[in-house]
């Protein structure tokens, strides 16, 4: 079956990996992933690319092994439709039309993992983004979900908030989810803002600015 499917992860334990998603890779003649990703099929005896900070080179692999009728399935962490990989390669690839198999993202799970519940809530990415979205998303509405990135910590973007004019808001903060290394915290915004060190920066953080 010739064409592309890109593949949600979940949140990177296996345990919250689908059955669809592991069928749609092992159908893959050519595996495009992070490093990290890549590794986890060192078994499958496929061609296989890492993403890296250039894209160019991987579209043209992409449409080289499509147009030759092979199966290119690029792997995302999450859900490839939330802040990740689809909307890279539709801009990159107008013309394409992916197969999407759906993973369950960061954010849900650090949701389930708080019992907070999303219907109601803003959904940011302060990944590789400026921060002042994120202080006009808490001016706006009461419950605020935002990715982190390494410069943006938890604690980086507590000051941020702070800076913006935000008030000492409730924050839950949800790292490395599903990992060994796993941690929860919930506190405030002046005690995240003071906080020196941050473990990491895998994070999601869930902003409450209830009246
Ligand atoms: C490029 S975005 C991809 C988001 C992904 N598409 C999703 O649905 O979760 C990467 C960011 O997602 C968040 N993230 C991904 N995996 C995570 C995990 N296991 N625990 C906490 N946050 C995670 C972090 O904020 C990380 O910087």
């Amino acid at each position: 079956m010739a064409g592309i499917t890109v593949v949600g992860l979940g949140p990177g334990s296996r345990d919250y990996l689908t059955e669809a998603a592991e069928h749609a890779i092992n159908q893959a003649d050519i595996l495009i992933g992070g490093r990290r990703h890549l590794d986890m099929y060192n078994h499958l005896t496929v061609e296989k690319y890492p993403i890296t900070a250039d894209m160019a080179p991987l579209v043209d692999i992409i449409e080289a092994n499509v147009a030759a009728g092979k199966h290119v399935v690029v792997l995302a962490s999450g859900d490839p439709g939330f802040y990740g990989i689809l909307s890279t390669l539709k801009r990159r690839l107008p013309g394409l039309r992916p197969e999407v198999v759906p993973g369950i993202s960061s954010f849900q799970l650090g949701c389930a993992k708080l019992g907070i519940s999303w219907e109601d809530a803003c959904l940011t990415s302060c990944h590789g983004r400026d921060p002042a979205a994120l202080v006009a998303a808490v001016n706006k509405h009461a419950k605020v979900i935002t990715l982190t990135d390494p410069q943006n910590t938890p604690p980086a973007l507590a000051r941020a908030l702070l800076g913006g004019g935000i008030g000492d808001l409730s924050v839950h903060v949800a790292c490395n989810l599903s990992y060994n290394d796993e941690s929860l915290t919930t506190t405030t915004l002046k005690e995240l803002a003071a906080a020196e060190q941050w473990s990491s920066s895998n994070c999601i953080m869930v902003i409450i600015n209830e009246k």
